[in-house]
């Protein structure tokens, strides 16, 4: 019997880093080949975690552009990813998410009638327009898919809901679990002087990301602008924000928070340093999909900074609250957290809705199973 051919396709951080894993199983699985495939839709942000996986890509399509459209991401990874695919003929095609790349992966895969596999299918926040264009990425990727990795008995049924045949969806879990495990350690050193400065027993840290476009703008500034006075509340608080590359976020980012005491706004972390970060802060505010998926999983409070989430898990535990973009919501809710140590202690428990770490053996597993029997 040949080998089966998986074509893996990624271009942003996030994808990266939930994808790395299921590298990492298939480099020892006999009977599969796997070929990588980057847009490069991130650049930098993407190189970190190739990086920090050693992951070696066969094909680099480099597609990013400072300041590009939608339409550019998507024309552009298509047209790469249409040579890639005839080039290469696989079996079947991987894709990990909602992001641009991940539409136009398993549209180019379509085109060629070559199979999809979609890992973290079926997740759905029911809004086309939040988050955006993620939703719609996610929904159109859904109709094209062959084999729905879906980390969840929700995101299973959300699936079943829209008519896809019980037998394509398969429970995983989610493989940002596994990537978690390979890189959280009690006793890990930051390299960075800044962050070892830090007096994690005596500070309570908030660590805090942001990039969604639509919170770009007045919902940003709002967020940003409530967790800016929280932070000159209480003076024991320390604010670690590691910046996106986004200039529009950066640009708000400067706005409200420069010259602030006790707020560090910092580069882009390696997955390393930063989920070690997450370890040790207080509290998690974000609007960051995969952050509300890590942070439960750490323990940490999570407040999600929107409007809607397709990942309604953390918040059923417990850990993860959604406080919207509103000055007023925000800053409310992150005072009850930093003044009352019982609702504190009440989210901050670890609970695991994501899995149990290994996503990304069942997934290479599924896929062996059915091409053993479909050759
Ligand atoms: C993208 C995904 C989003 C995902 C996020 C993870 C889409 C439409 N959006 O959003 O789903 O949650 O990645 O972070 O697919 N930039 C750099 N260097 C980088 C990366 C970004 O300079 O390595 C800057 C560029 O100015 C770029 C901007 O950030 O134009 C936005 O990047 P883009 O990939 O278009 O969208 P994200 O907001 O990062
Ligand atoms: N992350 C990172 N460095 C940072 C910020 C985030 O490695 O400075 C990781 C984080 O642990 C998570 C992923 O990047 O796994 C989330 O990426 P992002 O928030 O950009 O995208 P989303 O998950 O919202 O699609």
């Amino acid at each position: 019997m040949s080998n089966i051919k998986v074509l893996t396709v990624f271009g942003t951080r996030p994808e990266g880093i939930k994808m790395a894993p299921i590298i990492k199983v298939m480099e020892k699985t006999e009977g599969i080949e796997n070929i990588i495939c980057i847009t490069a839709q991130h650049r930098e942000m993407l190189d970190q975690v190739l990086n920090i996986f050693d992951i070696e890509p066969d094909y680099d399509l480099n597609i990013f552009k400072p300041g590009q459209t939608l339409t550019e991401i998507t024309t552009r990874a298509l047209e790469g990813l249409e040579r890639v695919i005839i080039e290469t003929n696989p079996d079947v095609l991987l894709v990990q998410g909602d992001t641009t790349t991940v539409f136009s992966g398993a549209l180019a895969a379509f085109y060629q009638k070559v199979k999809i596999g979609h890992v973290e299918a079926g997740l759905r926040s029911g809004n086309l327009y939040s988050p955006y264009p993620e939703e719609a990425n996610r929904r159109l990727t859904g109709v094209l898919t062959d084999f729905h990795f879906a980390p969840t008995e929700n995101n299973r049924q959300n699936l079943l809901r829209e008519g896809y045949p019980d037998d394509r969806i398969f429970i995983t879990g989610n493989t940002v679990i596994d990537a978690l495990n390979y890189v959280v350690k009690e006793d890990y050193e930051f390299k960075d002087s800044k962050l070892n400065s830090i007096d994690y027993k005596n500070k309570r840290v908030i660590l805090l990301t942001s990039h969604r476009r639509e919170n770009i703008g007045k919902p940003m500034e709002d967020i940003f602008s409530a967790v800016r006075d929280i932070v000159n509340k209480y003076s024991d608080v320390e604010l670690i924000f590691p910046i996106h590359l986004n200039p529009k976020v950066r640009d708000i980012a400067h706005r409200v928070f420069d010259n602030q005491e006790r707020v560090h706004i910092i580069e882009p972390l390696d997955y390393e340093p930063f989920t070690n970060l997450m370890a040790r802060s207080y509290l998690v505010v974000t609007d960051s999909g995969g952050l509300q998926e890590e942070a439960p999983s750490l323990g940490k409070p999570v407040l999600v900074i929107r409007e809607e989430t397709e990942r309604p898990e953390g918040i059923e535990a417990g850990t993860a609250k959604l406080v919207g973009t509103q000055y007023d919501n925000v800053y409310r809710e992150l005072d009850i957290l930093l003044s009352n140590e019982e609702e504190y202690h009440k989210m901050a428990n670890a609970v695991n809705p994501y899995g149990d770490g290994k996503a990304s053996e069942r997934i290479v597993d599924i896929i062996s199973q059915n091409y053993k029997y479909s050759k």
